[in-house]
């Protein structure tokens, strides 16, 4: 390769700095009874082909590794670049920085090599211009109005530099009479060879789109058929010594231009996006020129905007093609960079959307792109149910191992703590619906800490102070069991724990006429049945609490009287439970019947009197929307009935 021979000296002092085997063993597990240490010799199973008896070796004197399986070979920047899907001079920062040597300015190039690279791009300019003048003549207006028809206009195709190649031979010509020889077409990509070792030209009857490097300079082409008969839709040209498309994205040199950060960096799969979204309004979008994307495809990207936004197309291959970036961007992921992610209508790409449902649906996908954790997230939590624990540890397992990519320890810390919450969240749902929420808008709907704040957690949550008051009544004064029979059997406890508690009471007060004064009795026997903890419990948290000062000395009927505000405040804690799982639900699920159960819910809630403002501080945002909703449809609702 060029760069190599133009930066020997450097490439030879940090493989001189660093042991090979020290690169390969994060990828590796040496096989101890063939590898030699003291001799440098190391063996394992190859990296970069599956087996399972080791004919992978790295010999650190000779710095190179061998793969007796795959013929795998090179040196500690070949195996980097392979493994890492990086090009050269990324390697050699990389290996610079773990050796600590330091790099020249600026690496001076073979001059042969840097002519051979000149005329490359010179013969790729001259084809470029050769294009543009073809879409030019009339004999190609059929083509020009199909550029019109998808909606170009003639200033769009000059400011793109859209071409095309209709006839065989002429650009060949065209380029034989500037003087370049068969060869050096070849070399630029513009031809190719048969088994005959004859050349032919490489684009015919294709609509061309000029690929550009960094600075703008035409370094290869897109091609997109006309005739509907070949067998790719899109060809483009071959690597080169310029053009190695994973180190390229469509249309860079234009995207640059906007600096403002608050443009969103689009990244979209084909020319024709890129084109249509960009005359749409958005400048700053780039195209990867089809559905795979490289590591150093996102290093641009990252040049260019700190948070890309990837919008592939509606279809299984773009959706599958988000999740395999997953695989690729987590072991580069490092603070502030990440990646967002829009999922269009099934069947759909850029343009189409642009086209069919305008800018303001494109703004719209845009403010509610999914941030890569939440596809990381969605991508590993499917729809099954994760009903044991054997199921739970797995999946735990696998996202740990994901997360374990991730070479960058802040943000691997951050994904972890992120996941571990969400994970915890997650396992207590009994619904796992969470899921949901993540996936598709993220931000407009509560997030599962937000939902997990509605359920009880019997482990880790108090008894509400409602629960407490009411088992602290009942065992103070065991008569009024008797008395409140009826409402008492009929309530509905929210707490496992508690209606266990209160079921034990019951019996025994029943079953021994138990009277207020041998409560004691009672208690005795509660902790028997091992209650003990809940009943001290109980005891601290009425202690704190100053609502209801049941058992004074009032007397009975005034016992009564206030036993009957604790029926009502367990009621209104019941209601205003089952009113917060029904807004959510509403707000999640516009639905009649969804409406319908929150409505009345709320009504009930609001017909019992005496309300306290304790109990159920609610989440602000769906607590105004929940107000504004209930104000606007109270007398519509109210005619239903
Ligand atoms: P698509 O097949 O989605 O085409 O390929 P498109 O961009 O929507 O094309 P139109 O709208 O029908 O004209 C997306 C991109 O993938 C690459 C091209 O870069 C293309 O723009 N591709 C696709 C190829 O390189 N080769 C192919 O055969 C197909
Ligand atoms: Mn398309």
């Amino acid at each position: 390769m060029n760069t190599q021979n133009a930066s020997n000296n450097v490439t030879e002092e940090i493989k001189s700095k660093i042991s090979l085997s020290d690169i390969v063993q994060k990828y590796v597990t040496w096989d101890n009874k063939k590898s030699n240490p003291t001799r440098g010799s190391y063996w394992a199973c190859c990296p970069f082909h599956s087996e399972k008896t080791a004919s992978f070796t790295v010999d650190n004197n000779k710095n190179t590794y061998h793969c007796f399986g795959c013929n795998a070979h090179g040196d500690a920047f070949k195996f980097l670049m392979d493994k890492e899907n990086i090009d050269f001079p990324e390697a050699l920062r990389r290996l610079a920085d773990i050796s600590g040597v330091n790099l020249p300015e600026k690496i001076n190039y073979d001059p042969v090599e840097k002519q051979k690279r000149e005329i490359i791009q010179n013969i790729n300019e001259e084809a470029k211009k050769f294009f543009i003048n073809e879409l030019s003549k009339s004999e190609n207006a059929t083509v020009f109005d199909y550029l019109i028809k998808r909606g170009l206009t003639k200033e769009n195709i000059e400011e793109f530099e859209i071409g095309v190649t209709s006839r065989r031979g002429e650009l060949v010509s065209h380029l034989t009479s500037h003087g370049y020889s068969d060869k050096q077409i070849f070399d630029a990509g513009l031809s190719a060879q048969n088994d005959d070792g004859e050349y032919y030209e490489r684009f015919i009857n294709r609509i061309t789109f000029p690929i550009k490097d960094k600075n703008g300079r035409t370094v290869a082409f897109g091609g997109r058929d006309l005739t509907n008969k070949a067998p790719a839709k899109y060809l483009n040209s071959p690597e080169t010594i310029l053009f190695q498309k994973k180190n390229i994205v469509y249309n860079y040199h234009n995207a640059k231009k906007i600096f403002a950060n608050e443009t969103q960096l689009l990244v979209c799969e084909g020319y024709f996006d890129c084109i249509t979204l960009s005359v749409n309004g958005f400048h700053k979008s780039v195209a990867t020129m089809g559905t795979s994307m490289s590591a150093a495809q996102i290093q641009l990207l990252w040049q260019l905007s700190n948070l890309p936004i990837l919008c592939y197309d509606g279809d299984k291959a773009g959706v599958n093609a988000a999740n395999r970036i997953i695989d690729i961007i987590f072991p580069i992921l490092k603070p502030g960079y990440s990646m967002k992610f829009i999922f269009l209508p099934e069947g759909m790409d850029p343009d189409d959307l642009l086209k069919k449902h305008g800018k303001n649906e494109m703004d719209k996908l845009i403010s509610n792109a999914t941030p890569l954790i939440d596809l990381f997230w969605a991508h590993f939590i499917t729809s099954s149910d994760f009903g044991t624990p054997e199921d739970r540890a797995n999946i735990e397992n696998q996202l740990n191992k994901m997360m374990d990519r991730i070479e960058n320890t802040e943000v691997k810390k951050q994904y972890k703590l992120e996941i571990r919450d969400r994970l915890s969240a997650y396992w207590r749902s009994k619904s796992f619906e969470s899921n949901r929420v993540f996936f598709k808008t993220s931000k407009k709907k509560p997030s599962a800490k937000l939902l997990q704040k509605f359920r009880t957690n019997p482990e880790e949550e108090g008894i509400s102070w409602q629960n407490s008051i009411f088992i602290l009544s009942l065992i103070r004064c065991p008569e009024l069991v008797a008395e409140f029979m009826d409402e008492i059997s009929v309530i509905e406890l929210l707490d496992e724990r508690v209606i266990a508690l209160k079921e034990n009471i019951f019996k025994f007060v029943i079953e021994n006429k138990v009277k207020n004064e041998q409560s004691i009795l009672l208690v005795n026997h509660l902790k028997d049945l091992g209650h003990a903890g809940l009943i001290e419990a109980i005891e601290r948290n009425t202690n704190e609490k100053i609502h209801i000062n049941l058992l004074d000395d009032a007397g009975i009927k005034n016992t009564k009287v206030k036993f009957r505000n604790v029926l009502n405040e367990l009621e209104k804690h019941k209601l205003a439970n089952d009113l917060e799982t029904a807004k959510l639900s509403y707000f999640e699920n516009a639905t009649d019947i969804n409406e319908r159960k929150m409505y009345e819910l709320k009504r009930e809630l609001d017909d019992l009197k005496n309300r306290e403002s304790q109990g159920h501080k609610q989440e602000p945002h769906i607590e105004k929307k929940f107000d504004k909703w209930y104000e606007e449809n109270k007398s519509r609702l109210e005619r239903k009935d």
